[in-house]
């Protein structure tokens, strides 16, 4: 019958092992949530030693639930047993789906992604982690008929709950089952899967990063971090401050992200601050350089 292939696909469900391009802090945090909940993860770095790195971080972590006795040491190893750095895309074998989690620039991404649909067999979808960038944007990398889509997870990815799935509309025509397993997959992660449009800044941060940009602005005209985000943790109940949360995502991603958002809709809240550009060119990048809107040495 003619729904007859739509549902054997259905049934396809990704159980199996899943590729990971990146070696960041975002792309830790997806992996740790991924190898977590019983996934497999072959993580390909801009080099072996680089994707040895992630491993590390990620062992870090775990060593870190278990010395507050939220993990114990036997399923830590079991779970670090399941993160699998590899050398090249070529090494990524047989995966269910390859999620791209590099650096916010689309050059990078573009390259990263050549390499990936070179190397994967055509029927594997390709996953993009973007933050800014529209799926459609990062399409002149893959052959026409690959399943493309995005999984953006939210900053720490082992621990916030939304993935937004973007499935651009000519993909799903091809591919009817693409979006359900994809819902599926995160929903087996412990994870919450929203339905997005393929715009830029998808929905979350579309409303979040304007706003964090508004909270430099606050800072820049002279009240202090702390006091910044004094008023949104104790006024509007959010869980950490503004400039507290840039700094957790990194000053760079932020700037990338108001950037290519500002590219495609040039309004005033979408330029990026000149205190954030200023603060990502002499390398005050938040945690990850430990220094930021806060110092962190
Ligand atoms: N990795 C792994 N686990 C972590 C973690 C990390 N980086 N950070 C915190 N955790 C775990 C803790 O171990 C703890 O789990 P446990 O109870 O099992 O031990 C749990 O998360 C809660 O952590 P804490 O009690 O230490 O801290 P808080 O309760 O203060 O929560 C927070 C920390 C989750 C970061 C919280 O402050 C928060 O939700 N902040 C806002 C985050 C946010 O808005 N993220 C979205 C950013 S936008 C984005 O990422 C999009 C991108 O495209 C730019």
């Amino acid at each position: 019958s003619e729904d007859g292939p739509a549902a054997a696909e259905v049934s396809e469900s990704w159980t199996g092992p899943v590729g990971l391009a990146g070696t960041g802090h975002m792309a830790a945090g997806i992996a740790e949530a991924m190898v977590r909940s019983g996934r497999e993860v072959r993580v390909l770095g801009r080099s072996a030693a680089s994707a040895q790195r992630l491993h590390e971080v990620v062992a870090a972590s775990l060593a870190r639930q278990v010395s507050r006795g939220r993990l114990d040491e036997p399923t830590s190893q079991a779970v670090m047993a399941r993160l699998e750095p590899v050398g090249n895309a070529a090494q990524l074998g047989e995966v269910d789906v390859v999620i791209e989690a590099v650096a916010e620039d689309i050059e990078v991404k573009l390259s990263v992604l050549r390499d990936l649909n070179d190397q994967l067999h055509h029927t594997v979808p390709i996953a993009t982690n973007t933050s800014s960038y529209r799926v459609s944007d990062l399409r002149a990398s893959v052959s026409p008929g690959r399943p493309v889509l995005a999984l953006h997870f939210f900053n720490p990815a082992a621990v916030m709950k939304l993935v937004e799935v973007v499935v651009p509309e000519d993909v799903s025509a091809e591919n009817p089952s693409l979006e359900e397993r994809a819902h599926a997959w995160v929903r087996a992660l412990g994870k919450t899967p929203v339905r997005c449009g393929d715009s830029r800044g998808f929905v979350v941060n579309r409303l979040l990063i304007p706003f964090l940009n508004d909270a430099v602005a606050a800072h820049a005209t002279g009240r202090p971090a702390e006091e910044v985000d004094a008023t949104l943790v104790e006024g509007a109940h959010h869980p950490m401050g503004p400039l507290a949360l840039i700094d957790l995502i990194g000053i760079d991603v932020t700037v990338a992200a108001l950037e290519s958002m500002f590219e495609a809709e040039p309004e005033p809240r979408l330029r990026p601050h000149p205190l954030l550009t200023q603060m990502a060119a002499t390398g005050e990048l938040g945690r990850k350089s430990a220094r930021g809107f806060y110092d962190y040495r």
